[in-house]
């Protein structure tokens, strides 16, 4: 069976049904490109009896697009070869485009990526009508760029302008928004209509040619010469490097392909996003983005971290206790995907309020036409608002959210537990309080589970599932299932002390309030943080939470750890802390102020006193920003080897993927552990060791990383 049938008709249309063998999508790979060139060959063959060309699918969508499992494995001294193969495949694609007949891509479903650009290369575009299609190029989102034609095609037919957002930002389209945006010509409602009018285009073209190829064709909304393009594109770098902090080669290399291709004929145009495409394929970003964002990703989706042998659960009725702002939003997460809600608190007002929320974020969801007035008012049917534990009955699941306190989480887990129904778990959103420890009050600690959401939890996709000590497989398998269900990222982290998350979280913020009090200008620190990857930097999210919350948390690590019999070592960033608590009651954003001022008009600014208490102006100006950014991302990457070595991590995966939906690690890395097999590990030891050396004890390179440098072998 070939991966392209190939059917000329007695009316002699020809058409090209892509239907890759052994799987559920079309992508391109080897595979593809052997059965195009063939085509090609008999289309060579059959000219003269061809009229036009129709290219479909036989899967349910139209095509996924490159094949990553290939391009992963390119490397860089394979870039030549990868050339040569990208501007042959490009060239077939190329040959149907030019040679006389109509080609209509009849898209029936979804088509990302390569998919789009097999499209874009035909004379016209008819897609079924369907919402749930998109039409995108999201190569970006992976640190690569399309390099099927796609940045000069696209800009040819719709302008540089309008396709800035689709090429850089990868936006997908459905049908009916990509017809307004000209990048389709055509809806159809039926394969049948689809079909007949991919075949009225034919009849109705013979001659059919791409604007590009007809003499005089002029770029829609100018070319880059155009003066009033001009003047756009000279702030175009700087405006996306404002974006990028320079951390992602792919929107610049897009840009740098889409203009320079613009300036150019097509072909030149072509060759030059290949040249592009080839460099960012094999550098570090993409490599790194793929790994993690996509086969890590897949692999957890997949159910990687989740116990085998356990049947799949679908949960049916969830009890929240605590309509505080974690338990109205994990309310709101399980009521939205049909799931029945039984929200309790102390008093019905209360819950209401928490029940409130979701009236709130569903209400703009109707008004933005995302949702009916129906839907919604389904969504809040499912969730009741009561002050009454007898209401848990037969919850399938109850999840804890009241406030902080473990005797309070030990009385209603012992008012809740009972209510349940029989095989029912039992589920804490602490954000420190040791699961085990709060297994205590459970009368069946094997179904007892933390699982930790993150603030806002509508927006936030991970959920840290944490293994208690009493902690059954069973339990952990089906908790994995609710927070699938509800269409988050569980990553599974074993009991300790801030978890994973909480603890690696920890010490970015006191790194860079470290750096404060070595002197380190407050701007430097903040700058260096969101240069290195950070969505803000350390200074500004420190407010966020609150810097009683660290002074907290820290009395209770080390309480914590003096029990253990450890001695507590202070961290250089608590003595900042105090003082800027203790002497100056500056306690962060909630309360108006904390190392930012915040005027009620008005944006935030540094609180200028910073400067006399902490800041040391030599040294401020002759600190490397390298140094800074380092620290930031190395003392994260060191304490995430630290969870994977004491066992808190299970997976390189959960590692990599909970360090960035959770915390916000550079992206660009791929997270915390292959930020250090990217940069080397044994590199990374040697680069930590000088941390050390020159910052502190906490950079000492942890006995795993140690190991692994030693025999240059990377975390898998
Ligand atoms: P919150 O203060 O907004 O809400 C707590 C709610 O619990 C209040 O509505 C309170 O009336 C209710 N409550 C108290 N006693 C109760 C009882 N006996 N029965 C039922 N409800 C009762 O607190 P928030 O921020 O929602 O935090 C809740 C839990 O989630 C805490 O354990 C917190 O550590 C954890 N957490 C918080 C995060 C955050 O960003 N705020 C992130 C992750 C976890």
């Amino acid at each position: 069976m070939t991966a392209i049938q190939y059917d000329l008709g007695s009316d002699q249309i020809l058409t090209l049904t892509i239907d890759m063998p052994g799987q559920s999508a079309n992508t391109m790979n080897g595979e593809f490109r052997t059965a195009l060139s063939e085509t090609v060959d008999r289309v060579k063959q059959d000219l003269d009896n061809i009229k036009g060309i129709v290219v479909a699918s036989a899967k349910k969508t139209f095509f996924a697009g490159g094949d990553l499992n290939e391009l992963h494995k390119v490397t860089r001294d394979q870039a030549k070869d990868f050339e040569d193969m990208v501007n042959g495949m490009k060239a077939d694609m190329r040959f149907l485009e030019t040679c006389g007949k109509p080609v209509v891509a009849a898209i029936n479903g979804t088509a990302l990526g390569g998919g789009l650009e097999i499209a874009l290369a035909c004379h016209h575009r008819v897609a079924l009508d369907n919402d749930k299609t998109q039409l995108g190029l999201p190569e970006v989102s992976l640190g690569l760029l399309p390099g099927g034609g796609g940045t000069q095609r696209l800009p040819r037919m719709i302008g540089l302008e309008a396709a800035f957002p689709l090429l850089m930002e990868g936006k997908k389209l459905a049908p009916k928004a990509a017809l307004k945006a000209g990048v389709i010509d055509a809806l159809a409602s039926s394969p049948e209509e689809m079909m007949s009018k991919a075949r009225e285009f034919i009849e109705a073209n013979p001659k059919a040619q791409q604007p590009w190829d007809k003499k005089g064709f002029k770029m829609p909304g100018g070319a880059p010469h155009h003066p009033a393009m001009a003047q756009k594109l000279a702030i175009a770098p700087a405006m996306l490097r404002q974006k990028t902090k320079g951390c992602y080669p792919a929107p610049e290399r897009i840009l740098a392909a889409a203009v320079e291709g613009a300036q150019v004929d097509f072909d030149s145009g072509s060759l030059i996003e290949t040249r592009y495409f080839a460099e960012l394929a094999t550098g570090n970003v993409a490599k790194n983005m793929t790994s993690t964002f996509w086969f890590q990703l897949n692999a957890i989706k997949a159910g990687g971290s989740r116990p085998d042998g356990v049947e799949k659960e679908t949960f049916k009725k969830v009890g929240v206790l605590g309509a505080g702002m974690m338990g109205a939003g994990i309310a709101y997460s399980t009521a939205t995907r049909g799931v029945e809600v039984v929200l309790k608190d102390i008093s019905v007002e209360n819950a209401e309020k928490g029940k409130s929320y979701s009236e709130k974020l569903l209400a703009k969801k109707v008004s933005r036409g995302r949702m009916t007035e129906a839907e919604k008012d389904a969504v809040l049917s499912r969730i009741t608002a009561t002050d009454s534990a007898d209401d848990l009955k037969n919850c399938d699941l109850i999840i804890e959210a009241v406030f902080e306190d473990s005797g309070l989480k030990a009385n209603v887990t012992r008012e809740a537990e009972p209510k349940m129904a029989a095989n029912g778990i039992f589920a804490s959103n602490t954000s420190t309080i040791p699961i085990s420890q709060l297994a205590d009050a459970s009368a069946k600690p094997e179904n007892f589970i933390g699982l930790h959401f993150f603030s806002p939890v509508d927006k936030m996709q991970l959920v840290e599932i944490i293994v208690g000590e009493t902690t059954s497989d069973e339990t952990l398998a089906r908790a994995f299932d609710y927070v699938q269900q509800i269409g988050k990222i569980p990553i599974v982290v074993n009991d300790s002390r801030g978890f994973f998350t909480s603890r690696v979280f920890g010490t970015f913020v006191n790194e860079g309030i470290s750096m404060l009090a070595e002197g380190i200008h407050p701007a430097s620190i903040d700058n260096a943080g969101v240069l290195a990857g950070m969505p803000v930097g350390p200074l500004t999210i420190s407010d966020e939470v609150t810097l009683t919350l660290m002074q907290h948390i820290r009395a209770e690590s080390k309480k914590d750890s003096e029990a253990a019999g450890q001695t507590w070592t202070a961290h250089p960033a608590e003595a900042v802390i105090d003082v800027m608590v203790n002497t100056h009651n500056r306690k962060g954003k909630a309360s108006g102020a904390g190392f930012y001022e915040y005027p009620e008009k008005g944006k935030k600014y540094l609180w200028p006193e910073l400067e006399n208490l902490f800041v040391d102006q030599e040294k401020s100006r002759n600190v490397k920003l390298q140094d800074l950014k380092d620290r930031i991302l190395f003392i994260q990457a060191i304490e995430t080897i630290r969870c994977l070595e004491e066992g808190v991590l299970r997976t390189v995966a959960d590692a990599n993927i909970g360090s960035i939906f959770g915390i916000g690690y550079a992206p660009w890395t791929g997270g915390a552990i292959q930020f250090v097999n990217q940069y080397g590990v044994r590199k990374f030891a040697e680069r930590a060791q000088e941390l050390t050396e020159q910052y502190g004890e906490r950079f000492t390179p942890p006995a795993m990383l140690v190991e692994k440098a030693e025999k240059n072998e990377a975390f898998a």
